[in-house]
């Protein structure tokens, strides 16, 4: 992990115990070959492999403060600056923090003095307060940074030491499947695993790092929906009780498609990478209508954006921009940064302003309001039947892929440094 100087302090509760405490912010990520089914529910494994690219932290991340403490009374969790009730007592959380902990070495101060034993740690009481610097209802994976934040923070906090290489991400799988492929930057492999009886061989592997594709960009159109989706977990359990495609899909396809996507990125091959990804979504988005009852998570305006992209590409003679769906509505439209301005522009045409702070980037915002489309293009995605309308998309994002975990100096962010309680207000 990244560590970008941590500052030193001694933090003392009113009880005059010590408080150690670490911050770390984690990103998210979009998989564009999908993980769907769990092949084992205890250990939160995958039927298949698959494939993401993280997402940049300027733009999206989250951001987790843990302290250990004699003087704490529980395991207490704040989300947001709420606090989850009884939230220290579920299995996911209990996963990440007993894990990591697991793995805890002794703390030592400057001169070598023993501060914490290994087995002093599991005498400590934890708080942990994590926000996010994006809309959590918005569905941007937002378990994915917040699980890697939670595993980041508690690996500095407890020193901890991986017996094998990538083994914090099969604790990070753990608290959510997606969160394990938030522990690098660029392109991040998930490997399925399941020759070892305790899936410790399920873990996550960097492919590139963020410097490897570097014009890699992604616009995300935050797509409204009142509708509750059905979650990730209840979604993959009936569709892998019912859908024989998605058995086909993991037998068989997405081997073959896993392959070939990491080779199109490792060649920087637009083409293929997009071909592939749309290609995945779309049989993601399959394999639910396939699951008995169907699971529908894209509306009429995530398909609405399939068309304009298809259109847009066939205009351009080649694959300029590709879409992926996770279990939402939402769009994420992986491009070239020389062609971010046009699909940016070409998206707020379609789904004019709505709100304030419509786009995250206000440099990107200027750029796509005075970028002037291509009339045959125009003319071409106006044959999809879509009609500029405002209303239907909340907010657009514009970001990039971005690095792994990071440390952060101020190690007090959330939580206050005399009584562990939590500070950040919403
Ligand atoms: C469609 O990682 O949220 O985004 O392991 O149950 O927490 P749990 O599921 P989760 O599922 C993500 C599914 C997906 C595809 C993907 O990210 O690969």
């Amino acid at each position: 992990m990244a560590d970008t100087g941590n500052k030193k302090q001694k933090l003392v509760h009113t009880s005059g115990a010590p408080i150690y405490m670490e911050t770390s912010s984690a990103p998210t990520n979009i998989a564009t070959i999908k993980y769907w089914g769990k092949a084992d529910a205890k250990w939160n494994t995958p039927i298949n492999d698959s494939v993401s690219v993280t997402l940049n932290q300027d733009d999206l991340k989250a951001v987790t403060t843990v302290a250990a403490s004699t003087a704490f009374e529980n395991d207490r969790l704040w989300l947001n600056g709420e606090e989850e009730e009884g939230a220290a007592d579920n299995k996911r959380f209990r996963a990440c923090v007993d894990g990591v902990r697991a793995l805890a070495t002794e703390k030592k101060d400057d001169d070598g003095k023993v501060l914490v034993t290994k087995e002093d740690w599991s005498k400590m009481k934890i708080h942990v307060s994590s926000y996010n610097t994006f809309p959590t209802a918005a569905g941007l994976a937002s378990s994915a940074a917040g699980y890697a934040a939670l595993v980041a923070a508690l690996a500095l906090l407890f020193g901890a030491k991986e017996e094998f290489p990538g083994q914090l991400t099969s604790i990070a799988r753990q608290g959510s499947g997606s969160a394990c492929r938030s522990l690098s930057g660029g392109f991040v492999a998930w490997r399925k695993g399941g020759k070892k009886e305790d899936w410790s061989d399920s873990l996550a592997e960097q492919v590139a790092d963020e410097n490897h594709w570097p014009e890699i960009r992604a616009v995300i159109m935050v797509v409204s929906d009142a509708k509750k989706d059905t979650s990730s977990t209840a979604g993959m359990s009936t569709s892998v009780e019912t859908s024989l495609l998605l058995k086909h899909r993991a037998d068989t396809v997405v081997s073959q498609r896993m392959e070939a996507i990491e080779k199109a990125f490792l060649a920087k091959d637009f083409e293929t990478f997009g071909q592939l990804t749309m290609a995945d979504s779309n049989q993601f988005h399959a394999t639910c209508l396939d699951t008995y009852p169907p699971i529908f998570y894209m509306n009429d305006v995530s398909k609405s954006i399939i068309r304009i992209i298809h259109v847009y590409n066939k205009w351009a003679g080649k694959i300029q921009a590709a879409y992926t769906f996770d279990a939402g509505p939402n769009a994420v439209i992986f491009t070239l940064e020389e062609h971010a301005v046009e699909v940016g522009a070409l998206m707020l045409h379609y789904y004019p302003e709505f709100g304030d702070k419509y786009v995250n980037n206000p440099d990107f915002e200027k750029k796509i309001k005075d970028f002037k489309l291509d009339k045959d293009l125009l003319e071409a995605t106006d044959k999809t039947g879509r009609e500029p309308k405002s209303g239907e998309v909340k907010m657009m994002y514009y970001t990039s892929s971005g690095p792994g975990p990071q440390r952060l100096t101020d190690t007090i962010l959330n939580l206050d440094p005399t009584t562990g309680l939590n500070t950040y207000k919403k």
